[in-house]
């Protein structure tokens, strides 16, 4: 039996939403008031598993307790002081995500496309004013299909028609590559200006496109040969989420430059991350670059809090066992049906391919059926399901919503 959680209905609160809310969003419909773990509750107490954790913010779970408290603890005592003045919980964090990952320095901002635009600034400065490019020549390398958020400059070098259209002009200075083409990364390395080479170590938001073993460990050594900075955006799939700490580390590369947010601070306060050793990150001087609430005490705490609980709970661990079962489940049930005719991702970053054509509103039919059935995932493009639930799952957890999976599969039809 469902308890209402909330005093206004979904249909409301859905009903609101459009009328004073921007249309920039085209949500499932449904409305989540509570959530826990891998569980969330609709306003009218229906439960269901989240399948994609807040597009891999939540890997830690929902409201773990933990980060939860950490944040309660900090805003009640200091919430926010800007950097001007020095606060006592920054330097902390600073010490322990820089010895966490293995870097010399980090600079905090907020989000993770501000944490894009704080690399590629970084990346131009180290052109300019270490490796000698003349002022305003400096290029990154980025790749076709690319997903690195949604400020102009980023979308400036996106190749989705719906994410630039009316947004220009764009910002100059990005070369654009095919993705696990390292021919292709030769060829543009051949350019005396290029500054960086900014890349995804799995394709996220494209549709998980997984590239080829070894793809990252040649990309880095290429860039080491020519002086150029290796970028690694793990937005998406860092902080365990691929079955590693980091998915460069399956490859085991160190960027120069790693690049994180979402699961950094567990979902629970906006937190993202650039870091590099000094001698890149020493080019940026007082004044040059921030944010408000970059680096601010809440945030400092929150996050160390969430780094915490991916080692003390094993997530990695737990994410590549039950993203291996996950897909052998997936390929069983492939076998059977036609509807689906591929699963491919590392760790519990996965993505199942619908049978039928990228313009098809079939894989959303699929989400909306497989909701009322009590899981909740999205398409990432016309017919591709992105399947990534929180780290904190448990087999038994996982094993029913492939039952939920395989229900709605069968049961759907087109
Ligand atoms: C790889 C990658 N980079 C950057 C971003 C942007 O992060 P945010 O939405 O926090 O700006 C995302 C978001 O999905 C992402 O997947």
């Amino acid at each position: 039996m469902s308890t209402t959680l909330s005093k206004i209905s979904s249909e409301k609160s859905i009903e609101l939403e459009e009328k004073y809310g921007a249309h920039n969003y085209h949500p499932l419909p449904v409305v989540l008031a509570k959530g826990e773990g891998v569980n969330v509750w609709d306003a009218e107490g229906k439960h269901y598993y989240d399948f994609l954790s807040a597009y891999s913010a939540v890997n830690q779970g929902h409201c773990h307790p933990k980060i939860v408290k950490a944040l309660i603890d900090q805003a009640s005592t200091l919430g926010l002081t800007s950097r001007a003045f020095y606060n006592n919980v920054l330097g902390e964090f600073e010490q322990y995500i820089t010895s966490y990952f293995g870097f010399d320095k980090v600079l905090p901002m907020n989000s993770g496309a501000e944490a894009v635009e704080t690399a590629i600034k970084l990346a131009r400065k180290w052109a300019y004013e270490i490796k000698g490019v003349k002022e305003n020549e400096a290029k990154i390398i980025v790749c076709e299909n690319n997903f690195h958020g949604r400020t102009t400059t980023v979308i400036s070098f996106s190749n989705d028609p719906v994410a630039r259209k009316n947004f220009g002009p764009y910002t100059p200075g990005f070369i654009k590559i095919p993705y696990n083409d390292v021919d292709a990364l030769a060829e543009a390395l051949k350019d005396e200006n290029v500054a960086g080479f900014l890349v995804e170590p799995i394709q996220g938001e494209a549709g998980v496109y997984v590239p080829d073993e070894g793809y990252l460990a040649k990309c880095n050594d290429m860039c080491k040969a020519k002086n150029v900075l290796f970028i690694a955006d793990e937005v998406q799939t860092g902080v365990a989420r691929t079955g590693k700490l980091l998915a460069v580390n399956y490859d085991n590369v160190t960027p120069d430059i790693l690049i994180l947010g979402k699961a950094v601070s567990g979902g629970v306060y906006p937190v993202s991350a650039v870091l590099a050793n000094d001698e890149i990150m020493n080019v940026i001087k007082p004044g040059e670059h921030g944010s408000t609430f970059g680096g601010n005490p809440t945030a400092a705490k929150v996050s160390m809090a969430a780094l915490e609980v991916i080692k003390d709970e094993n997530l990695a661990e737990n994410a590549k066992v039950l993203g291996d079962l996950f897909r052998l489940e997936m390929n069983r049930i492939i076998e059977s049906s036609d509807l689906v005719n591929g699963v491919r991702g590392k760790g519990l970053l996965n993505a199942v391919l619908i049978n039928d054509t990228e313009e098809s509103s079939t894989a959303w039919d699929i989400c909306v059926a497989l909701k009322d059935n009590g899981l909740l995932a999205k398409p990432t493009h016309g017919n591709i399901i992105r399947f990534a639930p929180p780290l904190v799952i448990t087999k038994e957890q996982l094993m029913e919503c492939v039952a939920i999976i395989e229900k709605t599969l069968t049961a759907f039809k087109k």
